[in-house]
């Protein structure tokens, strides 16, 4: 689906991008080659990068410390 309508991107170019490292949403659209416009997107942006972070460092966890 599309995140940002102005550029053009969607959930998986920003989760991608997310997974690849980068934690700003803005350095994620400039990589993107389109940086933020009107703004209206970056609250989904940002909850899309928190959460493929998180899912990083669950996945990063030792099974022992899950409860
Ligand atoms: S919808 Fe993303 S900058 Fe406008």
């Amino acid at each position: 689906m599309y995140v940002c309508v102005c550029n053009g991107h969607s959930d998986r170019d920003i989760r991608r991008a997310a997974e690849s490292g980068v934690r700003c949403t803005r350095t994620i659209y400039e990589q993107l080659g389109k940086p933020i416009r009107c703004g209206r997107c970056i609250q989904t942006a940002d909850r899309l990068v928190q959460e493929v972070h998180a899912s990083t460092l669950d996945s990063l966890e030792p099974a022992s410390s899950r409860g």
